[in-house]
């Protein structure tokens, strides 16, 4: 298997995990579990991110391309991850904990929109 597809079917796997994350500590949230300040709940996020970050950082190297589209991805995988923030962790009223979420939701399915489309405004572009 070349180099650029070994990192491509890792980034593939942490977009899958970081999704599963985001949506599972959402339910969480909306139930009013506990569990969601629970320590490795809160880490493995962030582990999943530095995967995705480096697989992807990975394939712009080996392909010794940076498109558009990439620093789009990137501008606003920051932007998700400060609604993750916000949601699970900082904001203290529950409206804005769900707004968040929300937020979240919708920046993930915009990212993975660039991402297949190869267009800086994804599926709005
Ligand atoms: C939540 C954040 C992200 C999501 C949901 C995401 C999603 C995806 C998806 C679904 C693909 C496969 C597209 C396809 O083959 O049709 C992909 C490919 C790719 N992503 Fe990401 N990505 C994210 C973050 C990043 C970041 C931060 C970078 C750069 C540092 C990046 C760089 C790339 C590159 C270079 C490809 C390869 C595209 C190709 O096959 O030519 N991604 N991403």
């Amino acid at each position: 298997m070349n180099t650029f597809l070994a990192l491509k079917h890792l980034h593939m796997l942490s977009v899958a995990l970081l999704g599963l994350l985001f949506l599972f500590r959402g339910v969480l949230l909306v139930n009013g579990s506990a569990l969601l300040q629970a320590r490795p709940l809160r880490i493995l996020p962030h582990a999943v991110s530095a995967f995705l970050l480096a697989s992807g950082f990975g394939m712009v190297m080996v392909s010794a391309a940076l498109p558009v589209w990439v620093i789009s991805k990137l501008i606003l995988l920051v932007f998700f991850i400060l609604c993750g923030v916000m949601a699970f962790q900082r904001a203290d009223k529950r409206s804005s904990q769900l707004g968040w979420l929300v937020l979240g939701l919708l920046t993930y399915a915009f990212i993975a929109s660039i991402a297949v489309t190869h267009q800086p405004l994804g599926l709005l572009g």
